[in-house]
């Protein structure tokens, strides 16, 4: 039988982080990708991921919600385990587990045939067994959240890229995630767009959602991250608070990518 989804004690009585990682190790062929990465995130926290291209960002979120399967280590997400040396819940499993850990994309990957509306409630009415009515009085309370009351019954196709992903972020949370995982999620739109985005996402963290952001937002980072993480060649290089990275770094590396950046900026 495959593995059920239990809930530990411990994290019923709310002790456990809501994300446990050990040893996580991810190759590609002979590319080994991520080099056994330990890190905890605790409920309410904002933890955002930095660090140069190619560094893991991305597979270190997607092997979180089992978008990809590391043959080493263990993923401990929201009390189940994901994987653990190699062996990954199975679908049927996973697909619950992905209801409890919302993921917001780069490319927003909005169901371009149904309107806003029918975005956000697909879910809740497919995998929460909501009724159409129940489905649609939630999606249009998260509309009014994210700041697209207005938009309910407009199709992805006539919607500017920030107000797309703010239809993501609400279709992510119409699931009731515990955990809400985002891959730069800005990196997309149009400068202007970017705050719009930006602004959702601190309100989200504002009321406690326990949030995983890659981002080059570096200005993001400092407000609202508790922990920065700075990855490079498949490793945590160092991970602080946001006034010891950027002000403190105890890392050459850090340094380096920093100067990178901000000289870019
Ligand atoms: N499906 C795949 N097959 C083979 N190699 C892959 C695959 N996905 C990622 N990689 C490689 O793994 C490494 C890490 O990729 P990843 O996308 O996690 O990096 P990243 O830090 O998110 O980069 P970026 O900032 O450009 O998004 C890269 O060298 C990449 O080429
Ligand atoms: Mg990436």
């Amino acid at each position: 039988m495959s593995q059920t989804l239990q809930q530990t004690p411990a994290q019923t009585q709310g002790q456990e982080p809501i994300l446990r990682i050990r040893g996580l190790g991810k190759r590609y062929g002979d590319h080994v990708v991520l080099k056994g990465i330990d890190f905890e995130v605790q409920p309410s926290q904002v933890v955002v991921v930095i660090g140069p291209s190619g560094s893991g960002k991305s597979t270190f979120l997607r092997c979180c919600n089992g978008l990809e399967q590391p043959e080493q280590g263990s993923v401990e997400i929201v009390g189940h385990t994901l994987v653990r040396e190699g062996q990954m819940l199975a679908e049927r499993e996973l697909n619950a587990l992905r209801t409890e850990v919302g993921m917001v994309f780069q490319s927003f990957n909005l169901f371009p045939h149904l309107s806003v509306l029918g975005n956000v409630t697909l879910g809740p009415r497919m995998l929460r067994g909501l009724s159409a009515s129940q489905a649609e009085a939630e999606a249009r309370e998260l509309l009014q959240k994210v700041g697209l009351s207005a938009k309910a019954d407009a199709m992805p196709a006539s919607l500017s890229g920030g107000q797309k992903q703010r239809v993501a972020i609400a279709r992510a949370l119409a699931m009731r995630p515990k955990v809400m995982l985002f891959d730069e999620p800005t990196s997309a739109l149009d400068p202007e767009l970017v705050g719009e985005v930006l602004q959702v996402m601190k309100l989200l963290a504002s009321e406690g959602m326990t949030m995983m952001v890659v981002t080059h937002e570096m200005g993001f980072a400092r407000e609202v991250a508790d922990v920065v993480v700075v990855m490079d060649g498949g490793g945590i290089v160092e991970a602080g608070d946001p006034a010891t990275v950027f002000g403190a770094p105890r890392q050459e590396r850090t340094r380096q990518f920093l100067h990178a950046v901000l000289s870019r900026s």
